[in-house]
């Protein structure tokens, strides 16, 4: 597996839990000792901060994206973990960078010592530039036909662009009226990577600005972020000496025993 490994988090639609499962597994993968990048890539409702317990920064992936600063610049720690963040500024008109500032973009994403790095999103498709050129495109999808039909419009984009994808499925209630898994797999080619529960864990953790993996990893939906994060993992080492996330992660790792 090359390094940075580059995972996008996309859905045609808004609020299917994108930015969720974006924060969780790159918290996921930093308390597992990799050295994780996460990156707020939605110009128009930047959420990340909102997780994270960190204000919207005044400089941050627009900055970075149309090539005023260096990630070093706009990077933010994550105390509790240190995970490294580049949130989102908030704007009123999305912004697109130009295929120039794309490639620039890309190339110090590619050039960075990240072993992971995870971009959230916001609703909607851009057309393939280097920005949304990353390794797995996670596509985010509900049990329910409007969205996994949207999930299935989207990975054929990708498929078009030969570009790799699979879908993680959110909310599930294991109710009759919902897709079953096999059934969203009937239309879809790629793999699906994630199974994610409704559980009132995520509004609560949101609400706390903890991730829900640092606040209940007992959480269905923390067991399946973690679960997500080790599939992903398999065959790459952490980094020596990264896997306490400072001693904030270890205090937190003993209250979580
Ligand atoms: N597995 C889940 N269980 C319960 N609520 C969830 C779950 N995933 C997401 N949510 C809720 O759905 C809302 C939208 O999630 P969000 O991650 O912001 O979606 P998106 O980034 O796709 O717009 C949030 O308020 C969150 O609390
Ligand atoms: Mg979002």
């Amino acid at each position: 597996m090359r390094t940075p490994y580059i995972i996008r988090i996309g859905a045609q639609k808004g609020g299917v839990g994108k930015t969720t499962i974006a924060v969780n597994l790159a918290v996921a993968l930093k308390l597992m000792g990799y050295n994780t990048l996460l990156i707020d890539a939605d110009s128009t409702n930047p959420s990340i901060g909102f997780h994270l317990g960190m204000e919207n920064a005044n400089m941050g992936t627009r900055a970075f994206a149309t090539g005023k600063a260096r990630i070093k610049d706009v990077v933010h720690v994550h105390a509790p973990t240190g995970l490294h963040v580049i949130p989102g500024v908030v704007s009123d008109k999305p912004y697109v960078p130009t295929a120039e500032q794309s490639r620039r973009f890309s190339k110090e994403l590619r050039d960075s010592n990240y072993q992971f790095i995870i971009i959230d999103t916001q609703p909607g498709y851009m057309k393939a530039d280097s920005m949304t050129r990353a390794d797995l495109h996670l596509i985010v999808t509900m049990p329910n036909m409007e969205s996994c039909a949207s999930a299935l419009r989207l990975a054929a984009e990708f498929d078009r662009e030969g570009a790799k994808h699979s879908i993680g499925v959110n909310r599930i209630r294991n109710r009759a009226y919902e897709l079953s898994l096999s059934e969203i797999l009937e239309g879809y080619s790629g793999k699906v990577i994630g199974e994610f529960p409704e559980d009132e864990s995520v509004p609560i953790s949101i609400a706390e600005h903890i991730p829900s993996v640092l606040l209940n990893r007992r959480a269905r939906f923390s067991k399946s972020a973690m679960r997500l994060a080790e599939r992903i993992a398999i065959g790459l080492e952490p980094e020596q000496g990264r896997k306490t996330g400072g001693f904030f992660g270890w205090l937190l790792r003993l209250f979580q025993r």
